[in-house]
């Protein structure tokens, strides 16, 4: 198991191809690809392709969030549209199994991703959107030490309907 960073509970790894079936269910979970924004469905063999390219890719990472206990893998995490000309990426998060969340892991995810991002990559800001109707999500970021940059209206078409994004940053302040 390579390790990447480890926390208290979690570890992040990079994303295996063992890992794609799992992750494949998550994100076809309406929960979970209404706050990520993945377009579903798509089918495996897309994915694969996904996953190919994921390899060759230069400015995105994405990450296996595992339990260090049984190693359980329970969500994902991604940097990307890393730049590394001005210093920042772009991250996004989710814990798959329901049963997991509301316990401190996805807080303690961002918190090992954060780290790589400040400490591994040097960047200084990593930043994400999330919906202006989901006040808890912005809430959980804004514990992490992220701050709303302001609100890019009717940015984004989903369901039938226009909506508001919030831009959430957290800068690496030392
Ligand atoms: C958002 C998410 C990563 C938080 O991870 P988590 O392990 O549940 O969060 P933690 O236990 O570390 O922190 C709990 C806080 O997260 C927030 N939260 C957001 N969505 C939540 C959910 N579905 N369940 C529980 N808490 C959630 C709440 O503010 C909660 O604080 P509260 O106890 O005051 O309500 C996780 O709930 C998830 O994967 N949701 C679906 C995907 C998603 O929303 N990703 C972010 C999109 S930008």
């Amino acid at each position: 198991m390579n390790k990447t960073t480890e926390g208290r509970q979690l570890y992040l790894r990079r994303l295996e191809i063992t890992d794609l079936e799992r992750t494949w269910v998550w994100l076809h979970r309406r929960e979970i690809y209404t706050k990520i924004g993945v377009k579903v469905p798509f089918s495996r063999e897309e994915q694969l392709i996904w996953f190919e390219k994921l390899q060759q890719d230069p400015v995105k990472i994405v990450f296996a969030v595992c339990r260090l206990k049984d190693d359980a893998h329970i969500g994902n995490v991604s940097l990307d549209q890393i730049d590394s000309r001005h210093h920042n990426a772009r991250m996004s998060i989710f814990i798959g199994d329901e049963s997991l969340q509301g316990q401190g892991c996805g807080s303690e995810a961002v918190q090992l991703l954060l780290e790589y991002a400040f400490s591994t990559l040097q960047l200084h800001k990593v930043w994400c959107k999330t919906d202006a109707g989901f006040p808890a999500v912005i809430r959980f970021y804004e514990r992490l030490g992220f701050r709303q940059e302001g609100v890019l209206r009717e940015h984004e078409f989903k369901e039938g309907a226009f909506v508001d994004k919030v831009l959430l940053a957290r800068i690496n302040n030392p």
